[in-house]
């Protein structure tokens, strides 16, 4: 992200003494990617960030997957995956957190789909994998981060950058989908001048991303934090309980270009055109081998004869994830699909509306949907929790909910 922001304390100038009101040094630590040649910032610490006294496994979940075979189209439904616990209400003993509450829902070699409905505060935590883009599909709250305090909403994007220490805390129930990368989530290159601002075209800017406003800082030693890195676990993942000499959460100032922000869906500017438009004119960031779009209330195509909806398509290179969020998403009407529910097109097979959603679609001007999409570039594998809430019959909507019958 590169968009320079600053907050606390600093000295002048980079690598020179920074001192506290006892006259102590603060400790310099550079927080950069792609190694010193690409976005970074300088965080200034009260207490050694590299100081550790334990370090033990933890076990992130289970992020084994099983291959999309025979190949068909999914319906999940993740409400189910929480639904059993109380609705609404006050934070108890045993509820889940944002962050080892997760349940994997779908997964590849480059990023990984979860769904969690957090109430309790998580616990100190880093992923050393990879940035992860969380979307709000409810609720309000917190997340602190060394870089400081993100207040969070409904229609968040919340993108936390690899390693980032951060905790959830949410002030009410908060349904979450969460988007874990291997690599880093950032705006579509095509949006952004040589020198990385947004340009015009783009549908949203500097303005409507919003970094952290106020430090967190809390004292304490021995303190645990987990992380998820890499390792031999199924979907290549591990993860490590470490524990720090000193709280994590001492930074006292930093600026760069590096650092955790919200994006809230309403900010976003659909581009609309006389006759339908494809999916990438929806796209809001992307990742290696994925991009992330979303579908939002919208005026529609404008040509006398245009159809709204979408054609059918084979997207031939990708697998495309969908989690409807809001609205009544025009294109799926009549395939059991819902607000909470996510669907899987899987690349190799063609996909588009419900027959009948095609003519129902001729003459609309708006649309009232709120969607969010992942198109990966390598097939989609199927997590535990993901088998648990398939609805099984999603793959036979298109023939009218018709299967063979085999002898
Ligand atoms: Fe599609």
């Amino acid at each position: 992200m590169t968009f320079y922001r600053r907050l606390g304390d600093l000295p002048r100038q980079r690598h020179t003494a920074l001192r506290g009101p006892d006259g102590r040094l603060r400790y310099e630590e550079l927080m950069g990617e792609e190694g010193f040649s690409s976005d970074s910032s300088l965080l200034y610490h009260s207490g050694v960030p590299s100081a550790i006294v334990d370090a033990v496994a933890w076990d992130p979940g289970d992020l084994s997957t099983r291959a999309n075979h025979p190949l068909r189209p999914l319906h999940l439904q993740p409400h189910r995956l929480f639904d059993d616990r109380a609705d609404e209400g006050a934070a108890g003993k045993g509820d889940p957190d944002a962050v080892t509450g997760r349940r994997l829902l779908l997964g590849n070699a480059d990023v990984r789909i979860s769904y969690v409905v957090g109430t309790a505060a998580s616990p100190l935590y880093r992923n050393g994998v990879g940035d992860e883009c969380v979307f709000v599909e409810s609720g309000t709250g917190t997340v602190e981060t060394v870089f400081g305090s993100l207040a969070y909403r409904s229609g968040d994007y919340v993108v936390i950058p690899r390693a980032t220490t951060h905790r959830w805390v949410p002030s009410e129930r908060s349904r979450l989908y969460v988007i874990e990368s291997n690599s880093h989530i950032v705006p579509p290159k095509r949006y952004l001048s040589r020198f990385g601002q947004l340009l015009e075209h783009a549908p949203y800017c500097e303005r409507d991303l919003h970094g952290p406003e106020e430090l967190v800082l809390a004292e304490g030693t021995e303190v645990d934090v987990l992380i998820k890195h890499r390792g031999d676990a199924p979907g290549g993942i591990a993860g490590s309980r470490v524990t720090y000499a000193t709280h994590p959460f001492d930074v006292v100032g930093w600026d760069g270009c590096l650092y955790p922000f919200t994006f809230n869906v309403e900010d976003y500017m659909p581009i609309t055109g006389k006759v339908h438009q494809p999916p990438p004119v929806h796209q809001v960031f992307e990742g290696d081998n994925f991009v992330i779009c979303n579908f939002l209330p919208r005026k529609v195509d404008y040509h006398e004869g245009a159809i709204p909806v979408p054609y059918y398509h084979s997207n031939v290179d990708s697998d495309e994830v969908m989690f409807y969020v809001a609205g009544d998403y025009e294109a799926r009407k009549g395939s059991g699909i819902g607000v909470g529910s996510i669907s899987l097109h899987p690349g190799g097979h063609p996909h588009g509306p419900q027959p009948s959603a095609i003519e129902a679609s001729i003459g609309r001007e708006f649309f009232d949907e709120v969607a969010v999409m992942v198109d990966t570039f390598r097939p989609l594998e199927v997590g535990v929790a993901g088998q648990e809430v398939d609805d099984g019959v999603y793959a036979w909507a298109w023939a009218g909910g018709r299967r063979a019958v085999r002898s």
